[in-house]
Order: structure tokens, then C-alpha cells, then sequence
């Protein structure tokens, strides 16, 4: 009976040390953090197996500039927000997700300004639940590389840090007041494919975690923010709310999908196509105005253009057919948005080992 005993705490302890170097002690969305005044230098100060944060969360004219490692983001309207890039130029999103930084539509935030010509068109949405914006871009020029089929940002992660670790997310949006924020506890952010999309779930709501589901990290945007945003067009809309990310109605009855795990290969097909809410109050506006403090960003130098003429790689979907999404920017094999992180599998498998031998054991004696 001992060694197996001895056996049971020695895994036991194995595993609490592999707990330990893996999860913070705090996950990042359990942190409430008040803007401005309560806003940490970093909101994750461990050193665990991912290392460190990589930026910072106090962000301000000093650190204004396009080399910011500025990690707090903002979802304010149509021409205020800043989604989550790469730090270096032709970056594939899955091997840098942890490090990204806000790539911001308007100075003002502490983070590196979005260069000129990205943005090729916007739809943002107002629903009761949630704002979101949602959008065509030229990825390599917030330091993506070209084709790269990207991944999702979201304050979870495998191991609970977040990614990007420590990334912290505010909105103006439910305190009817623009100087007043309110942190976003439940967000995610898909880039990849020359299209991302981003949503912030209001806090007081009973279904935000629901809203801004973050386990289909390769379906994408057409499966997680169904939207009708269209190229060359920029709308701020009112809409009805999405169906909760994942769950799909078919002759009245409620089904949820469950994503394959990674080792049965690419999704290459999907049981369902997620239902576009209906926007109204649509109003348009002009990129070249609401942008223009954007005219003189250029991209990194070393950035690798995504075609001669700068234009999106023929992979993203024409204006004509939103609905063609579903197939080609996400959803498929074609597009599959896939935040696969090396590190975070070998950590999980590591527990897992570790937890298979202390049931072993356990099952042994
Ligand atoms: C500006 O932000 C940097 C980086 O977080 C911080 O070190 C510095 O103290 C901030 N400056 C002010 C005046 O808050
Ligand atoms: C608040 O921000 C929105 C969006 O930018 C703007 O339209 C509105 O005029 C602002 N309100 C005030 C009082 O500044």
C-alpha cells in the first residue's frame, strides 16, 4: 500500500507544480480593473510558462507611437477602436497571439495608430446585448502576414491569461457618457483572412459570457459575429442580437455545436450556417473623414505588402455575397480560423499526463 500512496502524492504534488507554472492565481477575466484610475501597469504579473506580459496596460501620449506595446483596447464607435495585432511585421497570428497589441482608429488611446489603407470597409453594430465592429482590412498592414488565417483574441486563452496575456478591453458604449468606460469583461476578436471582427458583450448582462463565446476558435467570424459588412462600405447600425456563438435552431429545436478537436484534422464542414441578425438605422459614412487622423500612418517598412496593388488576397469574399462567408473566411477547411498555440498544448497535455498517472494510481490501489 505505501509506494502506491507515496505514488498518489507525489503525482498529486506533480501536478499542483504544473498547475502552478501554468495558471495565474487570478484568471484575467475574474480582474476588474476601473478606467482610468484603476488600471495596473500590467494586469498580469506572473512568469509562468508563457513568460511574461509583453506590454503594458497603462497607455498614454508617451507611449503613443507605432513601436507601443500598449495591451488595453477600446470599442467605443464606428471611428473609435482598436483591435488586436502582431507587435512585429509579418507575423502569423496563431505563434503571436499571446503578445498582440491594440492597433488603434484614433490617436487619443496610447496604442499604434492603424495604418492608412487598412480599413476597407466597417460595419459596426449596436444590439442589446453587445456592440461590435466588424470589417474587410488589409492584415498586412497592422503586421499580419499575408494569407495568414489568423485566430482569436480573447480575455480566456488555455491556461486563463488571456491573449494577449493581460490584454484589457474598455468601452464608452453603455455609460451615456463618452468620457466614462466601462470594462469589457467578455470580449473576443477574430483576425485572419483579411477580416476581423470584434465584440464586446455588456457586462450587465445576464448572457454576455453566452454572447461572446470564446471556445470556436476555428469557425471565425461568420460562426462567432455573423454580420453584413460589406468592402468599400463604413455603417454604424442598430441590430437585434446574434444567436448565442455555436447554437443553431433546426425545426424548432435548439442544438449546440461542439468544434472537433484539432487531432480529427481541418473543418471542413459545418451542420448549420449561423443566421445574420437583422440591422436597421444604418448610417454611412465616409472613411477619408472619420479616418483622417489616420492619412499619415504608413505601415512598418519591413512589412511584406499583400499583393502588388495593396489590395485583400482573392480569398476574402466579394461585397456581392456576404452569406458566401460562411464558406470561405471561416467556417471550412478554406478558412478555418485556428488559434492553435503550441505552448498552451504542450502545458494541457503535461496536466493531463500528470492527472492520467495519479488516476492510475488511484485505480491501482
Ligand atoms: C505612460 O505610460 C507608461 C507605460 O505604461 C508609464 O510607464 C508612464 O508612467 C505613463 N505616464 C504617465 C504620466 O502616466
Ligand atoms: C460621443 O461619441 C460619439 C461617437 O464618436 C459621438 O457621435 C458623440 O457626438 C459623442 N458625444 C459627445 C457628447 O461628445
Amino acid at each position: 500500500m505505501f509506494p502506491t500512496v507515496s505514488l498518489i502524492s507525489v503525482s498529486v504534488a506533480l501536478a499542483s507544480v504544473v498547475w502552478a507554472q501554468t495558471f495565474p492565481a487570478t484568471p484575467l477575466a475574474s480582474k476588474s480593473f476601473p478606467w482610468p484610475t484603476g488600471v495596473p501597469y500590467q494586469a498580469d504579473t506572473e512568469n509562468l510558462v508563457r513568460g511574461r506580459q509583453t506590454g503594458y496596460n497603462i497607455c498614454n501620449s508617451t507611449t503613443q507611437n507605432q513601436d507601443s506595446l500598449c495591451q488595453t483596447s477600446f470599442i467605443n464607435s464606428i471611428d473609435d477602436f482598436c483591435i488586436w495585432g502582431p507587435k512585429d511585421p509579418n507575423s502569423v497570428v496563431g505563434d503571436t497571439e499571446g503578445e498582440a497589441v491594440a492597433w488603434c482608429s484614433k490617436p487619443g488611446h496610447g496604442g499604434r495608430l492603424i495604418p492608412e489603407g487598412t480599413l476597407k470597409g466597417l460595419q459596426w453594430t449596436r444590439t442589446p446585448d453587445y456592440v461590435q465592429i466588424v470589417g474587410h482590412i488589409d492584415q498586412t498592414r497592422i503586421n499580419m502576414a499575408a494569407g495568414d488565417f489568423g485566430g482569436e483574441m480573447d480575455p480566456h486563452g488555455a491556461d486563463l491569461r488571456g491573449n494577449p496575456i493581460g490584454g484589457l478591453v474598455y468601452s464608452n458604449g453603455w455609460s451615456g457618457n463618452n468620457d466614462s468606460y466601462t470594462q469589457v469583461i467578455e470580449w473576443h476578436n477574430f483576425v485572419g483572412n483579411n477580416f476581423f471582427c470584434f465584440k464586446a458583450c455588456d457586462p450587465s448582462k445576464t448572457n454576455a459570457a453566452a454572447f461572446c463565446e470564446h471556445t470556436l476558435d476555428r469557425i471565425g467570424c461568420a460562426y462567432n459575429a455573423p454580420n453584413n459588412a460589406q468592402e468599400g462600405v463604413f455603417e454604424a447600425c442598430q441590430g437585434e442580437n446574434q444567436d448565442f456563438p455555436g447554437v443553431y435552431t433546426v425545426n424548432g429545436v435548439a442544438t449546440t455545436y461542439r468544434q472537433p478537436p484539432e487531432s480529427l484534422g481541418a473543418i471542413t464542414t459545418m451542420p448549420y450556417t449561423a443566421r445574420v441578425p437583422a440591422s436597421s438605422n444604418c448610417v454611412t459614412y465616409s472613411s477619408a473623414e472619420i479616418f483622417a487622423a489616420l492619412a499619415s500612418v504608413s505601415p512598418d517598412a519591413s512589412v511584406t505588402p499583400s499583393s502588388s496593388s495593396g489590395t485583400a488576397s482573392t480569398s476574402q469574399p466579394t461585397s456581392s455575397a456576404p452569406s458566401s462567408r460562411a464558406g470561405t473566411s471561416s467556417g471550412t477547411a478554406a478558412g478555418a480560423i485556428e488559434t492553435g498555440n503550441g505552448a498552451d498544448i504542450v502545458v494541457m497535455s503535461g496536466i493531463v499526463t500528470t492527472l492520467g498517472v495519479v488516476f492510475s494510481a488511484l485505480f491501482l490501489s
